[in-house]
């Protein structure tokens, strides 16, 4: 089945974590972008939820769609984020930003009571590192930590826009993004890049989801922390 497919029943079956009056962070990226149109869907059907979105581009959509749109100011605490992923590991360790909404999305499902995590059967892997991890870095120390970086084993290349440009974040910043290969140990390799100045965020995204939900073929895989594969 088509990704497209699974990504698309990934999104619909994360509507159900999702009940009237909530708040709700809005993921990034093809995925996210499906729920996001289902969820507006659903607003348009009676649904009162309100949403903070993970960039500019999903606040964008979610906007178009009739989605009231929030920022911390008006808000503590999230009732669900929903988001995708580029890679997830059977612990639910994930990797995450290969759209560069890194930050904002792990400050997002931070603050949100459940994380829920929609991908199709692709991004399932037995070890994290395949997918080039992002590091989002203050463009100041940018060739230091790329340097850093290397040094511990990864390739390291600068996020480039479609007109060469090095890619800006959403916030401002530059995205590093770094092949390891395999990460053996991702919570020691997310200490080690958390601890390095000049990095603001990395992909990393560990014991964060509560619930991963993975197109499978015509069925929908739902794992979470006890149900580990
Ligand atoms: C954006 C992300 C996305 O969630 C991730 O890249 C998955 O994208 P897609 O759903 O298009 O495969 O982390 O920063």
């Amino acid at each position: 089945m088509p990704n497209d497919q699974e990504k698309e029943a990934a999104a619909r079956a994360s509507l159900r974590f999702v009940r009237d009056g909530d708040i709700v962070g809005l993921g990034s990226g093809s995925t996210a972008a499906c729920a996001i149109r289902l969820l507006g869907d659903k607003v348009k059907a009676g649904l009162r939820i309100r949403g903070i979105a993970t960039s500019v581009r999903s606040q964008e959509l979610a906007a178009s769609l009739g989605i009231p749109i929030i920022t911390f100011d008006e808000c503590q605490q999230l009732d669900v984020a929903i988001d995708g992923a580029d890679e997830i590991d059977p612990q639910l360790c994930l990797i995450k930003g290969g759209g560069g909404a890194l930050l904002r999305e792990k400050v997002v499902a931070s603050a949100a009571r459940q994380f829920v995590v929609i991908a199709d059967s692709s991004k399932q892997v037995s070890l994290l590192g395949k997918f080039p991890l992002p590091v989002e870095v203050i463009p100041f120390a940018q060739i230091l930590v790329a340097r850093r970086i290397t040094a511990l084993g990864a390739a390291v290349n600068l996020r480039k826009s479609p007109q060469g440009n090095p890619y800006t974040t959403d916030e401002g910043h530059h995205i590093l993004d770094c092949t390891f290969g395999q990460i053996p140990d991702p919570a020691a390799l997310a200490r080690v890049l958390s601890d390095m100045p000049g990095v603001v965020e990395h992909g990393l995204f560990i014991g964060m989801a509560n619930v991963v939900l993975i197109g499978k073929g015509d069925k929908v895989l739902e794992l979470s922390p006890t149900t580990k594969t």
